[in-house]
């Protein structure tokens, strides 16, 4: 080939590759952009974007240095001294003279002691995966009043230690792992059947609960959820949706956006409030639009937590509940949740002293009649189109067109 034909050719290759890096940038931005702007008014409820957290990844090098300075165990031996594992993410590692807490697998555990190898170094907890659930279980020796469960996490190795491998992640599991368990009262009804199957709503559910765990929030079991699982272990028959609520101080609207993306496995029916004020949205399944699920900021006051509802015409409604302050989990059909430490107080306040009977749905008006509900005064007619976005179309896989409720 001649020198110049040459540089011909090499200037129509790099024009082609540019070519296709414009294309791909192009094709990139606007289909960021189309899902954005179809998310109506994202650019009001926006400004309530949390900060990004803060990067808590941990070198193996820095978790090495911290468990050189603890006594070695024999044994594979998971950390779950949560003073240890705060330290390492802190990196402020230092000897400590008390027991240190370590969980062994059950089979180890029993082996283990059977031998009375276990040794006074350590205080011994154990744990199990139980089959056909989502989590781990750990019994506490200390503790022996009441076991934890948290969901499956991955490990690290190093040495004979284990480390949870988001440590920040354990750490938030671990404050919310206090087992309680529901009552499975025999709830007398006539027969009928159930309009969520039971399986199915808690399969969706652990997925949405995994998706907003990403997002650092860790969604709590409510209303007619709340009560199904404490009274009867189940999805009460009659109920046709399923109640999450997230704490004001973890909410973040990032998630949102989640649920416009072409890979997403939820679609938002419709979003309530703005989330510092009575926020709520919907979403159902994709491939189950039968099984919305209701997500409820949960904000506090001094004395009491409360949830809000907000009916067609701008009427606001608030839910009160005792101040959720600790949180503990909970197993519905092999799925981990998180719920208030007091369910029975929660369960009472919300549904009256009767909360045990059957009280049927087709029956029970959304604003009226809850023991807990109150009038929250009213959204400023200015203010509707921002706070009432309902995405019907979405729901219909018309993610183009949506229309919003007339208030004329
Ligand atoms: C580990 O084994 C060594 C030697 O067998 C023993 O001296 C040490 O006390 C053991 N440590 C624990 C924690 O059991
Ligand atoms: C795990 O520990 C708890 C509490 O000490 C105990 O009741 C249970 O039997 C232990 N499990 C096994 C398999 O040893
Ligand atoms: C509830 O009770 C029923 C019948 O007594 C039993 O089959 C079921 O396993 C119990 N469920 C739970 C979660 O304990
Ligand atoms: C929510 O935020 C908006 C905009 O920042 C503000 O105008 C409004 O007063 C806030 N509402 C509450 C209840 O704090
Ligand atoms: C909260 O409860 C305490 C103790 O019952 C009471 O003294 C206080 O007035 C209450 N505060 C509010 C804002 O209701
Ligand atoms: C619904 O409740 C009202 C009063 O709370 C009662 O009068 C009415 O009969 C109930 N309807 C059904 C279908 O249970
Ligand atoms: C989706 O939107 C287009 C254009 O607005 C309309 O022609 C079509 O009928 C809609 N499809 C459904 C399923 O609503
Ligand atoms: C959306 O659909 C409605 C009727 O369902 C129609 O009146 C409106 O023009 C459509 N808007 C767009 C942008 O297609």
């Amino acid at each position: 080939m001649r020198y110049s034909s040459r540089i011909i050719f090499l200037c129509i290759f790099a024009a082609f590759i540019l070519g296709v890096i414009l294309m791909l940038y192009i094709i990139i931005s606007t289909s960021s952009i189309s899902y954005k702007s179809r998310i109506k008014n994202f650019d009001v409820i926006s400004a309530f974007r949390r900060k990004s957290k803060p990067n808590t990844k941990v070198s193996l090098l820095t978790i090495r240095k911290c468990l050189d300075l603890l006594p070695q165990p024999n044994f594979t031996s998971l950390i779950i001294d949560t003073e240890i594992l705060q330290n390492i993410i802190e990196n402020k590692c230092r000897k400590v003279s008390r027991a240190i807490k370590i969980a062994l697998h059950d089979k180890m555990y029993q082996e283990l002691k059977r031998s009375d190898q276990l040794g006074r170094k350590f205080s011994i907890a154990n744990f199990s995966y139980p089959e056909d659930t989502d989590y781990m279980r750990f019994h506490d020796d200390e503790t022996g009043r009441f076991a934890r469960i948290i969901p499956r996490i991955k490990i690290r190795s190093c040495g004979e230690y284990q480390v949870p491998a988001d440590i920040l992640l354990f750490l938030e599991y671990w404050k919310r792992s206090r087992y309680i368990d529901c009552l499975n009262l025999t709830v007398e009804r006539k027969p009928m059947e159930q309009v969520l199957d039971p399986v199915i709503s808690v399969m969706h559910l652990a997925e949405l609960r995994n998706m907003f765990v990403s997002f650092n929030m860790y969604p709590l079991l409510n209303g007619g959820t709340l009560l199904g699982w404490y009274r009867e272990c189940s999805v009460i028959p009659h109920t046709t949706d399923l109640d999450f609520s997230v704490k004001y101080d973890e909410f973040d609207i990032s998630i949102i956006e989640e649920f416009w993306k072409p890979s997403t496995k939820f679609l938002m029916n419709r979003r309530l409030g703005m989330p510092n004020d009575s926020f709520e949205i919907t979403v159902s399944p994709v491939d189950n639009p039968g099984y919305p699920i209701d997500v409820f900021v949960m904000y506090d006051e001094t004395n009491h937590s409360y949830v809000s509802g907000t009916n067609h015409i701008g009427m606001k409604f608030r839910y009160k509940y005792p101040l959720y302050d600790r949180y503990c989990s909970a197993d519905l059909k092999g799925k981990l949740f998180w719920i208030t430490c007091d369910p029975e107080g929660v369960v009472k306040f919300e549904y009256g002293p009767m909360w045990m009977k059957d009280h049927n749905s087709k029956n029970f008006s959304w604003f009226s009649s809850s023991s807990n509900v109150e009038r929250n005064g009213h959204w400023d007619v200015a203010e509707l189109d921002d706070v009432i976005q309902e995405y019907e179309d979405h729901i219909l896989g018309n993610s183009t067109n949506q229309s919003t409720i007339d208030f004329t």
